[in-house]
């Protein structure tokens, strides 16, 4: 009887302990109710954005980009692209967030580098930059930077034109010209480069280190430029939506020390939400406090763990791919520097779930208030819409893009969205959209 008695009290804290993780994860599941709200409420700020009277307090930002259209297939020459705010050139996660040296110094050197390996330093080559944070733009080759985003910080930027800032630092270095033709955004790139195969598609979307998306908007709708004809792409800068603490019912204590320990607290609350830069900070928070309260890793809270940073999203696309077993996980994490017992593992996995779901439903719950909003605006029954997509979370992530796509026409049945990948969007895109404007400044010449 003793021993059972033994079994008894383990078997009821063994069920105690499952309470208390399932209290966690609930946290994280949202009801159809929920997400629905977050769409209306997408919706609301995408109109506020648009608007002469809400503009400034919008957190949505809709920024006009001055691509009007898409390429014709006529497009000809030779274009440089470069891109800057992708994963490819980007800040180092952890602590080393501070760029001693002058950023802009730093990319010229690079652009020089390649042109002397093509051997293309003399040509004076039309130039598009690719920039992927917010800009304020006046025109396709002027962009203002709003602010940093993404853990980038480079002192005396904001406020400043990142086209001139390029063009002083083309003119420091005084070895060769640039005649840059335009800014463009990343989002803007891969909906370009898409639209080039489908003239269907008329969104830009990535979930990647950031998450961001723009669509082609009617004119008239879009107070801030004048003239009424035609359509230009608007970059929402949707990773800000929130910051009003209109979706702060849903945010977790885990979200708001993720944001706490931030560059940019308070600012990109639905990117800190759905992005790859952020989901796995919010698994790292919450296994923090589930070994504080004795749940995991025998309540040793290691080195590791409190380490910023150490759950990209290569990892938690691992982690959470259907056919690793549990002694995989388990060697994922150790690779992570984390001891785990087969439970933990379980747990970790269920924790990763959970939050990489719900960065789908809100990025899903997201693109379905443009999609119901252009079906609208065109007053037709049914849309049928092509969403250009890249990104490290919707491409490597096992089932992001499914829970996405899946949520999307849950809440928004009336319309047909094809998803289609870009690759390489930004840099080519960018050489497009150049190719474009190009054509553009020689058809006003003459
Ligand atoms: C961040 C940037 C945005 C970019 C996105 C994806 O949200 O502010 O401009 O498009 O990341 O890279």
């Amino acid at each position: 009887t003793k021993g059972a008695a033994m079994v008894t009290a383990v078997a009821s804290r063994v069920q105690a302990q499952r309470k208390q993780i399932d209290e966690v994860l609930a946290l994280f599941r949202l009801t159809r109710e929920q997400l629905v709200g977050v769409q209306g409420r997408m919706r609301a700020e995408l109109e506020y954005g648009l608007k002469k009277k809400t503009q400034a307090l919008a957190t949505v930002k809709m920024l006009p980009t001055y691509v009007y259209g898409m390429p014709d297939g006529t497009e000809k020459g030779k274009f440089l692209a470069l891109d800057l705010g992708g994963t490819n050139f980007r800040v180092p996660p952890g602590g080393e967030y501070r760029r001693e040296f002058c950023l802009f110094d730093h990319i010229v050197q690079c652009i020089a580098d390649f042109l002397d390996y093509m051997g293309l330093k003399r040509s004076a080559a039309a130039f598009g930059f690719t920039f992927s944070f917010p800009c304020r733009q006046m025109s396709i080759d002027k962009g203002t930077l709003i602010g940093w985003t993404k853990g980038f910080k480079a002192t005396d930027c904001e406020g400043e034109d990142v086209v001139d800032m390029l063009r002083e630092a083309i003119k420091r270095r005084n070895e060769f010209d640039l005649d840059i033709v335009a800014v463009v955004n990343d989002t803007v790139g891969t909906m370009m480069t898409c639209g080039y195969e489908d003239p269907n598609c008329e969104i830009g979307l990535i979930a990647g280190t950031g998450s961001n998306m723009c669509y082609m908007e009617e004119m008239r709708n879009i107070e801030l430029v004048d003239g009424d004809e035609g359509k230009m792409c608007i970059n929402t800068e949707w990773g800000g939506f929130g910051d009003n603490g209109c979706i702060d019912d849903i945010r977790t204590q885990y979200d708001k020390e993720v944001d706490e320990g931030s560059l940019n607290p308070g600012k990109q609350r639905y990117e800190k939400m759905t992005s790859g830069m952020y989901l796995g900070e919010i698994v790292r928070q919450i296994l923090i406090d589930l070994t504080k309260q004795g749940l995991l890793f025998r309540g040793q809270i290691s080195e590791r763990l409190r380490t910023r940073g150490i759950f990209e999203t290569k990892f938690l696309s691992q982690i959470e791919s259907d056919r690793l077993a549990l002694l995989q996980v388990r060697r994922i994490l150790q690779q992570l520097g984390l001891d785990s017992t087969c439970e933990d593992s379980i747990v970790v996995k269920e924790v990763c779930g959970a939050v990489s779901r719900r960065a789908a439903q809100l990025c899903g719950a997201g693109l379905a208030a443009i999609v119901e909003k252009r079906r609208e605006d065109q007053g037709l029954e049914h849309l049928r819409i092509t969403v250009g997509v890249d990104g490290t979370l919707y491409k490597l992530h096992p089932h992001f893009s499914r829970v996405l796509q899946e949520t999307v026409k849950e809440l928004a049945p009336q319309c047909d969205v094809t998803f289609m990948l870009s690759e390489d969007g930004s840099g080519k895109g960018a050489a497009l959209i150049t190719a474009v404007a190009k054509r553009f400044q020689q058809s006003r010449k003459e």
